[in-house]
């Protein structure tokens, strides 16, 4: 399946989409040997259950797929991929009736189920060529652009590391912004230190693939957003080296970088009226004879001094300095994402994005967006009480409470305290989808990119 959609005018067949409670009046309207085929084969118009129409001759004359209850598919997004994946090849135009979430999550569930990642299978055959016509109503250049976006998240996360370092990165930055017409620069290895960002190069040094701090710049005019994105190409967890199982699938620690470029290829393609800034500290976490060491003490680009207390709590490091320079300018909105910390995970699991805010407005917003763009989030407290937690006495802060609790929430006040008083939305998410799931292959993925997308007019009054 290609991640487009088919030209309105091409031939194509029929492709009824029927929830579950439409059944009873399509079948009626059915000629009666169509109808009678249906219940024969058991179709109940499930969520992505699919059945093909015969005619006259014994041919297709039309498919038919199920979009099932609302309940069922609150419990499977994108469920209708399913039937899509059964298409035989050819073209397709859906009809109705679609309520317009419905429709959206139609042609969501298309395009982002016509994501492949092929870099290292060269060679391979495409699949069948079955095409879509985008659901009647929809944004189709708004789905695109949104899938798009997803889909280079995507390609930057399954890059093992090997291909996709801080070079690499920084090789990926550049290229979205030549797409796009934006700025971009980097700051690399002991310039990092001559311009006054030394956490970044503490964590980066001890790789032979040298640390940077990545810029791009685009829009000439309206509201500013910064976005700031956690770009571990590989951590190791330092010289408090992670397990083997810890380690695995740690090629995704740069998930909240891929997370904001792929955002910000969102905002680029559909030429909103702002002003974008995304920086990304891209480091490799790594072992040497000069790697970070626990209970080093570091004074940041802020000024605040920090006792490593774990050199695997590293992304909350990389993160400060940047999220420092982000606030030596103004911005209407600064958000950051990063797969931050395995608590998050033990809190609300994969499919759920982790989101801290001291703005119920930008909450508020954010939840209508996410609704909108089949993206869920969840609020987490940046919690004041716990602020003592983060507070080592020998040093400002500590980069891994021996608290033993709320490790998500602990990690979010450390990089509160580096942003100064604005508006401010911080992401811990996991980046990766960890089975097989409608529009959603196993492997990287984005969280919250089309949740922010959807409420940007919103938080940004655009
Ligand atoms: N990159 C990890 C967090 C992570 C682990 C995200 C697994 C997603 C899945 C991060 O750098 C880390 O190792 N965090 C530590 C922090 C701790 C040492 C305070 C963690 O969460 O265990
Ligand atoms: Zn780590
Ligand atoms: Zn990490």
């Amino acid at each position: 399946m290609p991640l487009r959609f088919a030209d309105p005018a091409s031939p194509a067949l029929p492709l009824h989409l029927l929830e579950a409670e439409a059944l009873p009046r399509f079948l009626g309207q059915l000629p009666p040997a169509q109808a009678a085929w249906l219940k024969a084969t058991g179709f109940e118009a499930g969520l992505g259950d699919l059945r093909l129409l015969p005619d006259a001759a014994g041919g297709i004359a039309a498919a038919v797929a199920g979009l099932g209850t609302a309940r069922a598919r609150a419990r499977q997004r994108f469920g209708i991929a399913r039937a899509f994946a059964a298409l035989p090849g050819g073209t397709w135009a859906p009809t109705g009736p679609l309520s317009a979430a419905l429709a959206d999550e139609v042609a969501l569930a298309w395009l982002l189920s016509g994501y492949r990642f092929d870099r290292y299978r060269p060679g391979r055959p495409p699949t069948d060529p079955v095409q879509l016509i985008a659901p009647a109503g929809v944004d189709a250049a708004r789905h695109l652009a949104m899938a798009k976006g997803e889909a280079l998240t995507r390609d930057l996360i399954n890059t093992p590391a090997q291909d996709m370092g801080p070079a690499e990165l920084e090789a990926a930055l550049r290229s979205l912004a030549q797409d796009f017409g934006a700025q971009a620069r980097a700051i690399t290895g002991a310039d990092l230190l001559a311009q006054n960002f030394p956490m970044i190069h503490a964590v980066g040094r001890a790789s032979p693939r040298a640390p940077r701090l990545l810029e791009l710049r685009w829009g000439k005019a309206g509201p500013r957003l910064t976005l700031v994105g956690k770009g571990v190409c590989f951590d190791t967890g330092g010289l408090n080296i992670k397990t083997t199982t810890g380690m695995a699938l740690m090629k995704k620690d740069m998930g909240g970088a891929a997370t904001v470029l792929g955002l910000a290829r969102m905002i680029m393609a559909l030429d909103l009226p702002m002003q974008l800034r995304v920086l990304i500290p891209a480091v490799e976490n790594m072992i040497d004879g000069n790697a970070l060491k626990p209970k080093d003490i570091l004074t940041s680009r802020k000024g605040l001094t920090v006792e490593v207390n774990d050199t695997d709590a590293e992304g909350r490091l990389v993160l400060a300095d940047a999220l420092a320079l982000a606030c030596e300018e103004e911005s209407d909105l600064l958000i950051s994402m990063a797969t931050l910390t395995g608590a998050a995970r033990i809190a609300v699991g994969p499919d759920l994005a982790p989101y801290y805010t001291d703005d119920a407005a930008l909450a508020a917003a954010l939840e209508t967006g996410a609704a909108q763009g089949f993206d869920p989030v969840w609020r987490m407290p940046f919690h004041d009480a716990y602020e003592s937690v983060i507070e080592p006495g020998i040093a400002d802060l500590d980069n891994s409470p021996g608290f033993g609790f709320a490790g998500s929430i602990t990690a979010a006040l450390f990089l509160r305290r580096f942003v100064d008083d604005r508006r401010y939305l911080h992401f811990d998410i996991y980046g990766h989808t960890p089975a097989d799931a409608p529009a959603r292959p196993k492997g990287g993925v984005g969280q919250g990119a089309r949740a922010v997308l959807n409420a940007l007019p919103q938080m940004l009054d655009l």
